[in-house]
């Protein structure tokens, strides 16, 4: 078998120019959805993820600002950045950028941020609101995943679905996701017993870990839907000045027993940020009554 490609990229640039034609559709009648993002330090990855959002949200027709800070902020100055967000009525999203450099408490920044403008998902009363099945702002990743998947599997209802990862922006929401949508879920992660086996029961495996191709081919059932949320970059090669991005699937060995497969990059990536946009368009309509 060679597994169907699962074309993120293609998909995202679909969700995101029916995202443009609704924020022209609510600029007629005066609703410019706003997303700030906050960028505290220099980590590498982050600033070209940060560079994205802004880009795309801009292309998409809304108010974008990105506020960068020097990574020895205080968590107080931080803190204050976030009340003035959230008092700013032509802001409606705000994404402060994960991972913070160490002296930064990402939980107390995450409880600082109004519930209502929280596209990330994260606050308690979204994570909360997400588990009771009532209308919550979800995680961009696994929102994007879920798109993928009833994209290519229409109704998931039955579906053994293994998640391996437990973070609370992808794993954790992921799962929640799945379980709403009727599947049999496990989640699974670094300490579980017989991971091999475990991966090997499932038709959706969805995989978070963060490890380069730490899934093998023989941990994939066969003509099971792989969903591929790594984006690790391996040691450059001789000659090559930046590796080359890997997922936490072994992609050439999973192709070969998979139905279907997200390639890294061009499968999940770009849809985390149309589902920021997503996210920032409903919290502005939400606002907007
Ligand atoms: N860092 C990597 N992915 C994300 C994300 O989806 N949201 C935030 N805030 N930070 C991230």
């Amino acid at each position: 078998m060679t597994a169907d490609i699962i074309d993120g990229k293609a998909f995202a640039a679909g969700l995101r120019a029916r995202i443009a034609t609704e924020v022209g559709g609510l600029a007629t009648r005066g609703l410019v959805p706003g997303l700030a993002v906050v960028l505290v330090g220099e980590d590498p990855a982050s600033k070209v993820y940060v560079g994205s959002k802004e880009r795309l949200a801009r292309e998409a027709g809304m108010i974008s600002t990105v506020h960068r800070l020097p990574a020895d902020t205080a968590q107080a100055d931080l803190l204050a950045l976030i009340a003035t967000l959230n008092a700013d009525p032509s802001i409606h999203g705000i994404l402060v950028q994960l991972p913070l450099p160490a002296g930064l408490d990402p939980q107390a920044v995450v409880m600082a941020i109004d519930p209502a403008k929280d596209v990330d998902g994260l606050h308690p009363i979204n994570v909360g609101n997400l588990t009771i099945g009532a209308p919550a702002l979800v995680p961009c990743t696994p929102s994007g995943c879920m798109m993928l998947l009833r994209d290519r599997l229409g109704d998931l209802s039955g579906a053994r679905a293994v998640v391996v990862g437990r973070s609370g922006l992808m794993g954790k929401p992921m799962a929640q996701l799945l379980l709403a949508a009727n599947c049999t879920v496990t989640v699974a992660h670094s300490r579980t017993r017989d991971l091999s086996e475990v991966c090997r029961t499932a038709d959706i495996l969805v995989a978070a870990v963060g490890r380069p191709r730490m899934i093998g081919g023989d941990w994939i059932r066969p003509g099971a839907t792989v969903i591929d949320v790594g984006i690790n970059r391996l040691p450059p090669e001789p000659g090559q000045e930046k590796g080359r991005l890997v997922g936490d699937v072994d992609f050439d060995a999973a192709r070969a027993v998979a139905a279907a497969i997200t390639p890294v990059p061009g499968g999940v990536g770009p849809m985390t940020i149309a589902c920021l946009l997503d996210n920032t368009v409903e919290a502005a309509c939400r606002a907007a009554g």
